[in-house]
């Protein structure tokens, strides 16, 4: 059987992608072979490309964190699985193909009516943010949230999330012209181009003036902070936690500005963020989100926090601000625009056009 692929093949803004046409095994024991429908196209993917993200994969490789598709065969010793079911997983890699073999256990069977198009839009996004809110920060009613980049994929899942969860008063960041699109979520909005986000959280709660040699220790007010930001981002999202509070950091967005990659924004984010912090003794935690470490620790937690995903948009309890589909040869005009943060919503490659 063959398959049609997109390679990322070298860290450049232009001419990065080729579409190749290989062979495709038999899937080995224990695995299942996919006929690929739909996958993600993330921004995450594009850092990938770029090599931002340290211990990423190296060109050249495929692309696509996510992907749905419909069982083709099954390998032995698998049970459970059909030829024929329709089924989603997350990968590291790989997503932008129209095959893939995969172990049986990352595939999760995906709801009857549930079109490929409408799980390729939230598998990622909904799933990393559901684990961020449940399993990392533990988020329940009554209490404080920060959200950064809020009218985003991921922001927007979280913001969904916790109107599911009630009670939260969530505070998202966003620009000017997304304003309207958190508010309509429930969420106190902040311009971040326009306000200080820490000053605007910590009004929130006190009038009084500010002592900036101070303010960090005493009077964060927020139970969680989300942050894809990065760099000092972090330290200032860390600075408007409430005593017990988390900072939650799972991206390096700064990384990655106007085409030009930054490592040493990423070490600086890293160790002032998340380190620097950890030596205070606070009450303050911080951690970095990497959904792929999380399910080494806990492999049921994937299996079980996708499926809830899953069963959300089945329900029509989520979804994302608007879907574009794109063809595989159209994915390098996506890429452009996801660097140029024209994309509002979610991309998804139709892996059957
Ligand atoms: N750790 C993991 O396991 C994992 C897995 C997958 C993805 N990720 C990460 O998740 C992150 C978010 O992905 P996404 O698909 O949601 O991206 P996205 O849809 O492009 O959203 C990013 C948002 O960030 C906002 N933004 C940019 N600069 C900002 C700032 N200084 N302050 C506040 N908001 C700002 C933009 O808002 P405006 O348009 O309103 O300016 C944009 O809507 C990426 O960094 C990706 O690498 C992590």
């Amino acid at each position: 059987m063959q398959t049609t692929q997109v390679y990322a093949v070298n860290r450049d803004t232009t001419n990065c992608l080729e579409v190749r046409t290989e062979q495709i095994a038999e899937p080995p024991a224990g695995h299942v072979r996919i006929q690929v429908e739909a996958a993600g196209v993330s921004y995450g993917d594009l850092l990938f490309q770029r090599g931002v993200v340290p211990g990423g994969p190296k060109p050249p490789f495929v692309p696509g964190c996510d992907l749905t598709g419909v069982v083709e065969s099954v390998g032995a010793g698998v049970t459970g699985l059909e030829p024929g079911q329709r089924v989603a997983a997350l990968v590291v890699k790989g997503g932008y193909t129209t095959a893939i073999n995969l172990p049986a256990q990352r595939v999760v069977p995906v709801p009857d009516g549930v079109g490929a198009v409408n799980v390729a839009a939230v598998s990622l996004n909904y799933f990393i943010a559901y684990q961020m809110l449940h399993r990392v920060a533990q988020v329940r009613s009554g209490q404080r949230i920060l959200v950064h980049g809020a009218s985003g994929g991921v922001g927007l899942a979280f913001l969904q999330l916790a109107e599911h969860v009630g009670g939260v008063t969530v505070f998202g960041t966003a620009s000017a012209a997304n304003l309207d699109v958190v508010r309509r979520h429930g969420a106190v909005a902040i311009d971040y181009r326009a306000e200080d986000f820490a000053n605007v959280v910590r009004g929130s709660v006190s009038d009084g003036e500010l002592n900036p040699f101070t303010a960090y220790d005493e009077n964060g007010t927020v139970d969680a902070a989300f942050d894809p930001i990065g760099g000092p981002h972090f330290w200032r999202s860390y600075s408007v936690l409430a005593r017990g509070g988390r900072l939650v950091a799972y991206g390096q967005n700064d990384a990655l500005r106007d085409g030009k990659p930054n490592a040493f924004i990423g070490l600086v984010g890293f160790l002032g963020g998340i380190v620097a912090p950890k030596l205070r003794p606070d009450g303050r935690k911080t951690g970095f989100y990497n959904a792929w470490s999380l399910e080494k620790k806990e492999p049921q937690a994937y299996r079980e926090d996708l499926t809830e995903v899953l069963n959300l948009v089945s329900a029509d309890k989520i979804a994302p601000r608007s879907v574009r589909t794109v063809t595989m040869s159209e994915i390098p005009a996506a890429f452009a625009d996801l660097e140029r943060g024209r994309v509002t919503g979610k991309i998804v490659l139709d892996c059957t056009a």
